[in-house]
């Protein structure tokens, strides 16, 4: 069951609707056709009681008066870094806003996030559309893009991209998500099924090497509590304040490639993603925030799991391609299962 209910109005006046999507189980997430923002995710704890999962907002102030956090918002037309906000297609160079030290980040001043997306409801499906137009923050081409989410039985929310362009053009994109399944956020455990990240330099931007995780603080293969090595004597830790790092995602096609389970509610979620990388972010640059309800967000309070393509991707040739050319589609899928145990 999808409902729609008005949300507010951006400061250009445009409508802003929240789609509350609903399974049998009372699950319920609610999506801001600004930003096709997931703004929150209600499921049952371990004793039944629902639980918001996700960091968010109450108002479209809010969300329009934070630049930085992304709080669960569609990223793009290319998430992540592109490092100097340069970058040459076909022999043509193109010029970005440098909005992240000296780097592009997340699609520039005004990216998706700030986008109010025309919706579709077909049965248990949410649609999204928008056109990001040819030159918008210095990308070539016009991108029709169309995002879905659906919410079924299993308490699975599948978010599908799709995405056409008349011109090339680089297209990389996420949810920005922060999930916090209960209680601490750094207690919360995860596995990650990767052996490798790709290495940043001091700013955040892969230097092309792929770094095995095998003995690092950066080594989830087995699940273990995301604080338990943050605060390791690793180059790489030092540069992000944190986590804040792509992990190259083993296998190929939809799998699963993450696991965060909180022990407090006994939520855990599955990742599931057809995509090669998956950027892990711990809020290490949230400084102190009044979220939902009031609630205090701060460092560390929650962690993304940005289902993605390698960052920097147009400036490395070992990396996937981002470009996206005429006649091709962008397609990608991430799922979201939530599922409790008694730990
Ligand atoms: C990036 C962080 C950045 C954050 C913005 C993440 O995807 O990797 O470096 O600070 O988004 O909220």
């Amino acid at each position: 069951m999808i409902l729609m209910e008005p949300f507010g109005t951006t400061k250009k006046g445009e409508a802003v609707e929240r789609y509350i999507l609903e399974n049998k189980r009372g699950t319920r997430v609610a999506v801001l056709s600004l930003g096709a923002t997931v703004q929150s995710i209600l499921v049952a704890d371990k004793n039944g009681k629902p639980r918001d999962v996700v960091l968010g907002y109450d108002s479209v102030e809010q969300y329009e008066a934070d630049r930085d956090t992304y709080l669960g918002a569609l990223v793009g037309r290319v998430a992540n870094r592109i490092a100097r906000g340069h970058f040459t297609l076909d022999g043509r160079e193109y010029s970005l806003a440098v909005n992240n030290g000296p780097n592009h980040l997340h699609g520039g001043l005004e990216g998706f996030d700030r986008k109010v997306c025309r919706a579709a409801v077909s049965n248990d499906a949410l649609f999204f559309y928008f056109v990001s137009p040819d030159g918008e923050e210095g990308y070539p081409g016009t991108l029709r893009c169309c995002v879905q989410y659906r919410l079924d039985e299993d308490n699975a929310l599948h978010i599908r991209y799709r995405a056409e362009t008349d011109a090339p053009t680089p297209v990389n994109l996420t949810n920005h998500s922060y999930f916090n399944l209960g209680g601490e956020a750094m207690e919360h455990t995860l596995q990650i099924f990767a052996d490798a990240i790709t290495e940043n330099d001091e700013t955040s931007i892969p230097t092309g090497a792929m770094l095995p995780v095998a003995g690092t603080a950066f080594d989830f293969a087995e699940a273990k509590a995301i604080g338990r090595d943050i605060g390791a004597q690793e180059q790489q830790l030092k540069f992000g304040n944190g986590y804040d790092h792509n992990f190259i995602l083993r296998g190929e096609g939809m799998r699963e490639a993450a696991v965060l389970r909180s022990a407090e509610s006994g939520i855990a979620m599955a990742v599931e993603t057809d995509c090669p990388g998956m950027q892990v972010y711990t809020a290490n640059f949230f400084g102190d925030r009044v979220g939902k309800g009031g609630a205090p967000y701060s460092d560390r309070c929650a962690v993304a799991l940005e289902t993605q393509s390698f960052p920097d991707a147009l400036h490395h040739e070992n990396f996937p391609s981002v470009v996206l050319r005429p006649g091709e589609v962008y397609e990608s899928e991430t799922v979201y299962r939530f599922f409790t145990e008694d730990v």
